[in-house]
């Protein structure tokens, strides 16, 4: 707001100095005839002077939208603040993801994680985005166009076999996605045969009352399944990760 009512009072006084010659109305609508009585040098001081208060304005406040792309102050500063929660990089350097990987990425909904991991795999690597909700994929698709993102492809999963369409992924990953599953262990049971033998599946979920996730129940979902629990860490922001390799 302050900053609105400063850009105002500078086009105000860049007005009232006569910048195009002519003076301006409220609205900045040129009123012909009407020429201000400073001399040319005290206008030129003068519009010096705007001009670096103005340089100094947009130094000190950027505009959001530059920084990120986002259309409106409101997308900025939620996004950062998932980003701020989620901290994705820590999670993909957690899982290991690399250039160039095979990715399933399970319950991605609109995308969260997704564009991250695209950016980390690179144009050698590839992201196959799964979801039952067409809705999001749909969301997820109209991203992928407007950003000009060519290594995601969306799959529409079933609830117990996410369908992807490969058999060699290097890694299946899940954000705050596995708690919803509700056939956990006919979906680890197909989901195997997506993936390479040592290819790791990585959970990040929390482990709550709404989500009823615990080390116990992914050791037995998992077991049953034929994978095992390889590692089991508390991470940030109530986040656990859950990594699980293929048993049989
Ligand atoms: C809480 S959202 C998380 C979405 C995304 N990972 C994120 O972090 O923003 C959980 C997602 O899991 C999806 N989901 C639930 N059951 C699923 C299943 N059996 N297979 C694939 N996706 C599923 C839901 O449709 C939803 O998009």
């Amino acid at each position: 707001m302050k900053i609105k009512v400063i850009r105002i009072l500078l086009m105000l006084c860049a007005a009232s100095v006569g910048l195009s010659g002519v003076s301006q109305d409220w609205y900045g609508n040129e009123r012909n005839g009407s020429k201000t009585q400073v001399t040319r040098i005290e206008r030129q001081k003068l519009l010096e002077d705007v001009r670096q208060l103005a340089r100094i304005i947009e130094s000190t406040h950027p505009d959001p939208c530059s920084l990120r792309g986002g259309k409106t102050k409101k997308s900025f500063s939620v996004q950062s603040r998932r980003d701020q929660r989620d901290q994705p990089e820590k999670l993909m350097d957690f899982a290991g993801v690399k250039s160039g990987m095979l990715i399933g990425e399970a319950g991605a909904g609109r995308g969260y994680l997704t564009f991250f991991l695209s950016r980390r795999v690179g144009e050698k690597g590839m992201i196959y985005a799964n979801d039952i909700d067409k809705q999001a994929l749909k969301d997820l698709v109209h991203r992928c166009e407007k950003e000009a993102v060519k290594n995601i492809e969306v799959v529409l999963g079933k609830v117990a076999d996410p369908n992807f369409p490969v058999t060699n992924l290097d890694m299946v990953v899940m954000l705050y996605a596995f708690h919803d599953f509700t056939d956990k262990e006919a979906w680890l049971k197909n989901v195997k045969k997506y993936m390479k033998q040592d290819a790791s599946l990585v959970i990040f979920d929390r482990q709550d009352a709404h989500t009823g996730m615990s080390k116990e129940l992914v050791m037995r979902v998992g077991k049953r399944a034929g994978f095992k629990l390889v590692q089991y860490t508390s991470l940030h922001s109530g986040l656990w990760a859950y990594i699980l390799k293929k048993e049989w």
